[in-house]
């Protein structure tokens, strides 16, 4: 972990892990089964919920990091610490690539924690997820 990144200890870790299993149970994956689960830790401590959202036309789906996210903004956050993902047990994975570019929106030093349902886990930060990325910097905003 590098100089300025924000850290979270093991016990926060888990009840965010755990935050985003039980978000993982809504999941609505009727085409791919494929459910997903993701919790966002603001800056003032509050947790922020999602699942994907599959659709019959299938290129409207929102993934799960995504509902999380739009979930904090409507409640006024944009300040954040971390996001757990969780994903099926069997299946290991981490944030797609248009999710790390949204999530890198709020801050290169969100860490990702990668879970499974098993509880086993990766942490990156989005900065390793998505490096020499482009964000609000390059607008001047
Ligand atoms: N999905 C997510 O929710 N997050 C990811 O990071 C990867 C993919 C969802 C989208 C779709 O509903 C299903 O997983 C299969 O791609």
């Amino acid at each position: 972990m590098k100089k300025g990144e924000v850290k979270i200890d093991a016990r926060q870790a888990r009840q965010l892990i755990a935050a985003a299993c039980a978000a993982r149970k809504h999941a609505y994956a009727p085409y791919s089964k494929f459910r997903v689960g993701a919790a966002l830790l603001s800056a003032d401590g509050r947790v922020f919920a999602g699942c994907n959202v599959e659709n019959a036309s299938y290129g409207l789906t929102m993934c799960a990091e995504r509902v999380a996210l739009g979930n904090a903004i409507a409640h006024g956050a944009k300040r954040f610490v971390a996001i757990a993902v969780v994903y099926d047990a069997r299946k290991k994975a981490v944030p797609c690539g248009a999710c790390r570019q949204v999530l890198r929106e709020f801050g290169e030093e969100i860490l990702v924690l990668s879970a499974t349902t098993r509880g086993t886990y990766t942490v990156h930060t989005v900065r390793e997820l998505l490096p020499a990325s482009f964000g609000p910097e390059q607008l001047g905003t």
